[in-house]
């Protein structure tokens, strides 16, 4: 069911609290924002809403405080950036709820932004608190919720909230859900789904739900050992999740029946010790020496997927294809962003380290859609209805 979105609420001269996701990545060294794509890309709905004259709160978590108030994790700096972006003047407060904040809201005038203090300061947030919920709604007349990166927390801010005003969907969050919906749904044909990452567990889901909507899944990363290994296939020191080889064989059989080809690398690049330096080596996935570890697909692996890959007409990629971190190991994961960005077909990057290297390449603008959402765009394509979409009004 489509969600109400900004447009369908009359918000000129309404205080509106806008639940945005600035949780952005922070240089460890300086703690400067090392990537600003997150506020980029709720730009829109702020400047509609200023452009529409409401009073703008806008509230946020940024990193993991667990509770408390972490100095380095303040918001300061995001309003700073915000400002810079919008080219408007951005206040703050120091805190996200109470007397002082109620004041600063108070002195809004139409357009006016202020950015609230980190909600994670408080536990209340992350245990979706009735109370802490209702005195952020207090603050407010109308609710949109734009941290589509946040959805899948059932947080005070992401659910609780939207208990207490009408609660709309923000641009960003409705062009995510429209996209991935359409994956889903409604996707042209063929289409693939091309997963990685370190961990089988981390992917049974999106793998089980994705098998029944695509024609055909591709799978490296380091997770491909384990299926790897189901087939018989000798597989090193490479990480193995032997708990999870029952499932990855059903996951095999899954797809067979349902006539869905599953690829696996048929070449990896393999080392002795996972360090920068270390010597590699490219070995057909029958022959991988037993001293060895899986850190990358490899050409003849990457020619086959990309062979497969252009005949799609969708593409959803989540996932490394090896351990990108170590430049010498990226080959697979750089070569498949490359690769995805010249398509002529519609590709979507599932959000956190896919779309951080798609970022990094300067690719993002040729691809169809990159999601700002890790946790979130992987819950949704598991087929999970996310708790921070479920409570927007209906259209
Ligand atoms: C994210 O970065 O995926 C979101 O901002 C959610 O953050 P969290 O995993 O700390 O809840």
């Amino acid at each position: 069911m489509p969600k109400k979105t900004v447009e369908d609420i009359e918000v000129t001269g309404k205080k509106v609290l806008l639940r945005v996701d600035f949780n952005v990545p922070l240089d460890t060294n300086t703690g400067d924002i090392s990537d600003d794509s997150r506020i980029q890309a709720s730009l829109p709905t702020i400047k509609y809403l200023v452009d529409h004259k409401a009073k703008i709160i806008l509230c946020s978590h940024l990193g993991r405080p667990g509770g408390k108030v972490v100095e380095n994790l303040r918001m300061a700096p995001i309003a700073q950036r915000l400002s810079k972006l919008m080219g408007l003047p951005v206040s703050t407060a120091s805190d996200c709820i109470g007397q002082e904040v109620e004041n600063k809201v108070e002195a809004l005038k139409e357009g006016d932004i202020l950015v609230l203090e980190n909600l994670r300061f408080h536990p209340e947030e992350e245990a979706n608190d009735d109370g802490f919920a209702r005195k952020l709604a207090k603050l407010a007349e109308i609710y949109v919720n734009d941290a589509f990166g946040s959805a899948h927390r059932t947080h005070a801010s992401t659910v609780g909230v939207a208990k207490y005003l009408p609660a709309a969907a923000g641009f960003l969050m409705n062009k995510e859900l429209k996209v991935m919906e359409k994956l889903l749904h409604n996707p042209e044909r063929p289409s693939a789904c091309l997963i990685g990452g370190a961990k089988v567990s981390d992917k049974i889901e999106l793998l089980q739900n994705m098998l029944k909507k695509v024609d055909i899944l591709l799978v490296g990363g380091g997770m491909a050992a384990t299926f790897l290994k189901t087939q018989g296939y000798e597989v090193g020191r490479s990480l193995i999740e032997d708990d999870k080889l029952g499932l990855a064989r059903k996951l095999l059989q899954e797809a067979r029946e349902w006539g869905v080809p599953f690829l696996l690398p048929i070449d990896v690049v393999v080392v002795e010790e996972i360090r920068v330096g270390a010597p590699t080596r490219v070995v057909p996935t029958t022959t991988i020496p037993s001293d060895s570890h899986i850190v990358d697909i490899g050409p003849q692996s990457i020619e086959l997927f990309y062979s497969e890959l252009k005949k799609c007409r969708t593409i959803i990629w989540n996932g490394p294809m090896g351990i990108y971190e170590i430049p010498q190991f990226a080959q697979g994961t750089r070569s498949i962003a490359s690769f995805l960005s010249t398509l002529n077909a519609t590709t979507v990057i599932g959000g956190g380290s896919s779309a951080e290297i798609v970022q990094e390449m300067g690719l993002t603008d040729k691809m169809t859609h990159v999601s700002t959402g890790g946790g979130a765009s992987l819950r949704f394509l598991e087929g999970v209805t996310l708790p921070g979409v479920r409570v927007l009004l209906d259209k």
